[in-house]
């Protein structure tokens, strides 16, 4: 079976954009592929978090992935940290990346100007870690976003040239995952953009939240004054607060509104209840999971070791081989 390998952010608590931008398609993923999903703990060192928060955010992470939907017995779902052979490729794949292309990445160019008072040497590697993620599985496809495009052809790059300096073919180029159809994306609550947990707490439904915050937000997404002749075009948030009703709603209650829209006898207030009763009734099956998964230790545990157990068989092989062609040998 072909190959998939994923890194999730251990960042925050997962909103309405992440599920059906990227937990969806895993949970589809993890039916037709080999995949590894994994938390991105070592990655996020870069950032300096401190301890309690870094375990934390690796727990809920994992909980919710879990409640979801990812199956611990039809995907392995690790934590980074655990796979020791990770950091050790790391080392060895860091000899062949040159510091002038390291600088040319654009994330990097961004930390610089995002995060200029900690330009640290583990921002400049990002991308040989990330393919080292990649590669140590010899993974087919990686799903990824127009934002790390870039990651996975220094990627391509930096097996090819292994390849190369030790006259193997060992490791295969990676290709972007394109999902059938268009990538969805889910807009926010406050008119702007895509829903994303750096445009603030008002434009993103999370997932773990009362229902009282998830009806207060969206009583409050921003509309106009309502349209003035038959057919008119919709404004951004009012387009937007359509989107989000098309993914949560039944297709019946949309055209209804659709409907309303057309003829000029929406009432928005209207439109958002609905859109708030439809999202709870989403929403809440899932949180409650969360919760539950949250609290339940030995499950958490059996999964991280399950994960770690799989990736670290794939990991070990793949680290031992690189030994090998890079000419380490025991005396003992
Ligand atoms: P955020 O944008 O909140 O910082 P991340 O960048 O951590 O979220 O994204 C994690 C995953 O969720 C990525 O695969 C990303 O493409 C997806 N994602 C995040 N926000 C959206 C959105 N509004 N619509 C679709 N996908 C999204
Ligand atoms: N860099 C990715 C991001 O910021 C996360 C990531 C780390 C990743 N290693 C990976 C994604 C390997 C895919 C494959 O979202």
């Amino acid at each position: 079976m072909e190959r998939v390998v994923s890194g999730i952010r251990p960042t925050g608590k997962l909103h309405l954009g992440n599920y059906f931008g990227a937990v969806k398609s895993f949970l589809q993923m993890q039916k037709d592929y080999d995949c590894y999903f994994f938390i991105a703990d070592l990655h996020s060192l870069t950032t300096h978090p401190k301890p309690a928060d870094l375990h934390a955010n690796v727990r809920s992470v994992l909980a919710e992935y879990l409640a979801m939907g990812l199956d611990p017995e039809q995907c392995a779902l690790f934590i980074q940290s655990d796979i020791p052979a990770i950091p050790e490729l790391y080392a060895y794949m860091n000899m062949n990346a040159y510091i002038g292309e390291l600088q040319r990445s654009t994330s990097f160019k961004e930390k610089i100007r995002s995060q200029a008072d900690n330009v640290n040497a583990g921002l400049l590697t990002y991308p040989v870690l990330m393919a080292v993620d990649i590669l140590v599985h010899h993974a087919d496809y990686v799903p990824v976003g127009k934002d790390q495009q870039q990651h996975l052809e220094m990627t391509r790059q930096f097996g090819n040239r292994f390849n190369r300096l030790y006259q193997v073919d060992y490791f295969k180029e990676p290709q972007a995952f394109s999902f059938s159809g268009e990538l969805i994306k889910v807009p926010g609550l406050t008119g702007q953009g895509k829903m994303s947990k750096s445009s603030g707490e008002a434009d993103t439904i999370i997932f773990n939240e009362d229902d009282e915050v998830i009806r207060k937000k969206i009583m409050r997404a921003k509309t106009d004054s309502g349209p003035t002749e038959e057919n008119q075009e919709k404004a951004v948030e009012i387009q937007n607060l359509f989107e989000l009703m098309a993914l949560v709603s039944e297709e019946s209650t949309l055209v209804h509104f659709e409907e309303l829209y057309a003829k000029c006898q929406i009432r928005y207030g209207d439109l958002k209840k609905q859109l708030a009763e439809d999202m709870l009734q989403f929403i809440r099956p899932i949180r409650q999971k969360i919760r539950e998964t949250e609290r339940d230790d030995a499950f958490l545990s059996k999964a991280a070791k399950i994960g770690a157990d799989k990736a670290n068989e794939s990991a070990n092989k793949t680290l031992k081989e690189v030994r090998e062609i890079i000419g380490f040998r025991k005396f003992y």
